[in-house]
């Protein structure tokens, strides 16, 4: 195999789903932490202030840096290298999240054994079954008191409608947590608390018959869970790698982040069997990532990484070829060749300059405007990757100046803090306003604060008139022109001037759709 083949098949690049408190931070840094990319647990742990409040989140942002390096975490474990994209944890940026698993080759999902299925799980599931990405489970908190494994599955089951395949099997739960049970190694890992801030090498125990198997679990237990499994394995089906891969099975775990417990077992099935970097379609054709020469493309933009420079960086994954230091790129959007020789490489506490990079691995470029998200990079073929959505925005504000000369400054940094994709800027055809747009309300908060706080600029958020936003789509240059004419005072462009029409109510929206049957009003804008 040529050394570009090795690379790529050693890529596992994933993301955690969850619904917040389910333990995403908790289990982020014990899989950094088995992966030797941390010494110490602990530094990913202040972005969980970002659901909580917003003063949380403005705190947190000071300390940028913390969250910027964790947005790519890559470290080798079992011969692969692993590359954990982060997915923003408050639900006001589930826009992010959405992009971000566009960019994975597979999906951890973190239950908590307690709650079972939530709300935002749900929904990011529903992302995930869209591309049929594949699904590993983490049931979490075992050391508490949770619902029975057999219920979760039934609630995973008919809910998320997903085949569950137990990898291993929870021996008690709460005070009476034991350890689990491998299904498929046929060994028995026993449970010793508070051992969270290093290595559990818990003790093993080969086979259901170990002699010490009663000593350590009791006969009680030992005779429950013997009955248990042999109930189980005649319910579940066993774990079928085809059917995982098709998105359909999903193996699950049982353990307890915070102890350390049962993540070394889900880290090691899942090097040996999630996916490599997978094939991405484009406007004309699938790129396979064993192809020798580079394509990318871009799911994030972070902007102001250092307020002081002004600095934006663009995430771009891997899709094929490989990229290395000072090569040349093609921006298929803008038709422009850039040399990029200082590309960002995210390990856990630190930023480097990376020299090569493979498919399945994200590269950081500097950004001074320039990119898009979803825009794509190759060695010189015109390519354009597809499904990088930009959802609708559901809430609209008028930007109100405080001090109407800073105009200037306040369009600018409306522009700029929307390139990253979490609220939209729109200027209407007819009037001066600037209309931001958001999925959700801790946004405007958040806009507010960062044009103080970057851009020196107060402004305030007002009411406005408008229910929803689609985009403006019309083969027929006529028409388009006579649907510009009659409805300009709803029409606006967004920060890429592409023209928006903005719906005072949702009753408009469907008239004025009904009015111009030939006009396509779009919910997404496909980036690129
Ligand atoms: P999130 O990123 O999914 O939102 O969850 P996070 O890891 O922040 O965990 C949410 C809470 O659950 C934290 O408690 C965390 O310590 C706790 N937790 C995570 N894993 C386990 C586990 O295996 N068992 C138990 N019992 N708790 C777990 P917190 O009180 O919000 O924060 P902290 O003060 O304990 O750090």
């Amino acid at each position: 195999m040529s050394s570009h083949r090795t690379e790529t098949a050693r890529r596992r690049t994933f993301a955690i789903v969850s619904h917040p408190d389910a333990g995403k931070t908790t289990l982020t840094e014990k899989l950094l932490l088995f992966g030797g990319a941390i010494q110490m647990a602990g530094s990913v742990k202040s972005r969980k202030a970002a659901r909580h409040a917003t003063s949380d989140w403005m705190a947190l942002e000071k300390e940028r840096g913390i969250s910027v390096t964790s947005s790519v975490m890559q470290f080798p474990y079992g011969g692969k290298i692993v590359n954990l994209l982060d997915t923003p944890g408050h639900a006001d940026f589930s826009e992010d999240t959405y992009r971000v698993l566009t960019a994975v080759d597979s999906a951890l999902m973190v239950i908590d054994c307690a709650k079972g299925v939530e709300e935002r799980t749900i929904k990011l599931m529903e992302v995930c079954r869209l591309r049929t990405t594949p699904i590993m489970t983490f049931i979490n908190k075992l050391d508490r008191e949770g619902r029975s494994p057999l219920e979760l599955f039934d609630e995973v089951e008919s809910v998320l409608g997903i085949q569950c395949a137990p990898i291993t099997w929870p021996i008690g739960m709460g005070k009476r947590l034991k350890g689990v049970y491998h299904l498929v190694r046929d060994e028995v890992y026993l449970y010793e608390a508070g051992k969270n801030y290093e290595r559990q090498d818990a003790k093993v125990l080969k086979g259901l018959d170990h002699p010490e198997l009663e000593a350590a679990l009791g006969a009680e237990a030992l005779s429950e869970l013997r009955d248990e499994l042999e109930l189980v394995t005649g319910a579940v089906e066993p774990f079928d790698p085809a059917q995982y891969l098709a998105g359909k099975q999903t193996p699950v775990f049982f353990g307890s982040a915070v102890n350390n417990f049962g993540v070394q077992l889900l880290l090691d099935f899942f090097v040996e069997h999630a996916p490599g970097p997978q094939p991405r379609a484009t406007t004309t054709r699938e790129v396979d990532a064993d192809e020798e020469k580079l394509s990318g493309f871009v799911f994030k933009i972070q902007a102001n990484m250092d307020p002081a420079h002004r600095d934006r960086v663009a995430f771009m994954r891997v899709c094929s070829g490989t990229y290395s230091a000072g090569m040349k790129m093609l921006q298929t959007r803008t038709g422009k060749d850039v040399r990029i020789a200082n590309a960002l490489t995210f390990m856990a506490s630190d930023r480097d300059i990376v020299d090569t990079a493979y498919p399945g691995d994200v590269i950081g470029l500097h950004n001074h405007g320039t990119i898009s998200i979803g825009d794509t990079f190759t060695e010189g073929e015109a390519l354009n990757f597809t499904g990088i959505p930009n959802f609708a925005p559901e809430l609209f504000r008028r930007a109100r100046l405080r001090d109407p000369l800073k105009m200037k400054a306040l369009q600018k940094g409306l522009a700029q803090l929307s390139e990253e994709g979490a609220t939209q800027f729109f200027r209407p055809l007819m009037s001066n306003d600037l209309i931001l747009g958001a999925v959700g309300v801790l946004q405007f908060d958040v806009v507010a604060y960062r044009l103080k706080d970057e851009y020196g600029v107060e402004a305030a958020f007002d009411n406005v008139t408008v229910a929803t936003a689609r985009w403006i789509y019309c083969d027929d240059e006529k028409m388009l022109e006579q649907f510009r004419e009659k409805n300009a005072q709803h029409l606006a462009l967004d920060a890429s001037g592409a023209l928006v029409y903005l719906a005072p109510t949702r009753v408009n929206l469907q008239l004025t759709q009904e009015r111009w049957p030939d006009v396509t009003f779009a919910a997404t804008r496909e980036h690129a």
